[in-house]
Parts: structure tokens; C-alpha cells; sequence
């Protein structure tokens, strides 16, 4: 079962990965001041059609004839509105895909945060060749990873070395750490 934040925007990961995506942004902002956390993955995977936004948004108010459609984005959106928020896909066939998921922040129902370095170790696992850059931030702060600039850095050493994926989890846990160290 998916309890946190981190596996829920891993399964969205997962789909633009899936999506034979070359580059994915994941912005996380999370304020204290609007009391919100609001989640964006954009890739430039092979898109959707309107028809399909809307299936894989609702798989319960479609017909049957459609292809088998999984859960991964029915459950992200069920949360957010479970947790006050909003929910929405923008998508191109062709150009790519836009997820944009908020919630409360305080919310009784919010799940914790989770480990988002952890998360982003398994999307890289997933493909290590995508460009995946995320974004962290608070009212106050922010923290950017960006894949490509580890994997510049490692003049050839994979980002699969189990090492560097352990590094690369720490590194981005710590600077969310920091980056919310302002918040209190
Ligand atoms: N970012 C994306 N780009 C292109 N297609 C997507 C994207 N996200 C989801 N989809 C499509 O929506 C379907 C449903 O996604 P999801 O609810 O996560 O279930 P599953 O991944 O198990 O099929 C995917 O199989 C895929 O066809
Ligand atoms: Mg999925």
C-alpha cells in the first residue's frame, strides 16, 4: 500500500519514465505560509490524449472497453482531494505530460512526506539515463537536484554504482533538510 508522499509521486515518476520520457522535472513546494504542498512533474514523454487524461484520472466512470488501465494516478488524485487539494494532467500527444497535485499541509488525512531521497534513488534506478531534475521548495528556500550535473561530475561512473545512488539519496535528503530548516 502507498503511505507516504514519496511512493505516490514515485508511481507519477514511474509513468513518465514509462512514457520513454528524456527529462523530468519535479517541483515540490511546500509552504507554511499558504499551508499548502504542491506537487509538479513535467515530462517530455510521448503525452496523452484528451481521452486518455481523462481515463486514467477516473478508471471507474469509463467504459470497460477501453485498454487496462492501472491505479497510480487515480490514487494520487483521490488523496489530494481526501486532503483538500487539487488535482490535474495537462498532456500533449507527442510534447510531453504536466501532473499537478496539491494538498493541505496540515491536513488530518496528509501523509507524511516520506523519503524523497530514497524516491529519487529508484526513479534513477529506473532509467539512468534520463535527465531528472527536482526542485525543493519552501517560503524561504530551495534546493535543485539535477541528475545530469552528478553524472557530468562523475566523468563516466555510473549513477547505478551502488555507492552513488547511496550518495545521491543522502545529498538530496540533506538538502530538503536544509532547505526546511528555515521553516519553523
Ligand atoms: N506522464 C505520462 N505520459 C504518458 N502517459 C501516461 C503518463 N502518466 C500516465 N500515463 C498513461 O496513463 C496510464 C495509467 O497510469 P497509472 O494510473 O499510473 O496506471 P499504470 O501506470 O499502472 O498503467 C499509463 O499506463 C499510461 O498509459
Ligand atoms: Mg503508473
Amino acid at each position: 500500500m502507498m503511505e507516504d508522499l514519496a511512493m505516490h509521486i514515485l508511481e507519477i515518476l514511474m509513468n513518465s519514465i514509462g512514457a520513454k520520457a528524456g527529462r523530468i522535472l519535479l517541483k515540490i513546494r511546500e509552504s507554511m505560509k499558504d499551508n499548502i504542498i504542491e506537487i509538479t512533474v513535467t515530462d517530455n514523454g510521448s503525452g496523452m490524449s484528451e481521452e486518455m487524461v481523462k481515463t486514467v484520472a477516473d478508471p471507474f466512470t469509463t467504459t470497460r472497453k477501453t485498454r487496462k488501465i492501472g491505479m497510480g494516478v487515480a490514487f494520487m488524485k483521490g488523496l489530494t482531494e481526501q486532503c483538500g487539494g487539487s488535482f490535474g494532467i495537462t498532456s500533449r500527444p507527442g510534447e510531453g505530460t504536466e501532473v499537478k497535485a496539491s494538498i493541505v499541509r496540515d491536513h488530518i488525512d496528509a501523509p507524511p512526506t516520506g523519503d524523497l531521497g530514497q524516491m529519487m534513488m529508484y526513479a534513477i534506478q529506473a532509467d539512468e539515463t534520463i535527465d531528472f531534475e527536482m526542485i525543493y521548495e519552501t517560503d524561504s528556500d530551495q534546493f535543485v537536484f539535477k541528475s545530469s550535473e552528478i553524472r557530468e561530475m562523475l566523468e563516466g561512473v555510473s549513477l547505478l554504482e551502488p555507492e552513488i545512488l547511496l550518495w545521491i539519496k543522502e545529498y538530496i535528503n540533506e538538502g530538503i533538510m536544509r532547505a526546511k530548516e528555515g521553516m519553523r
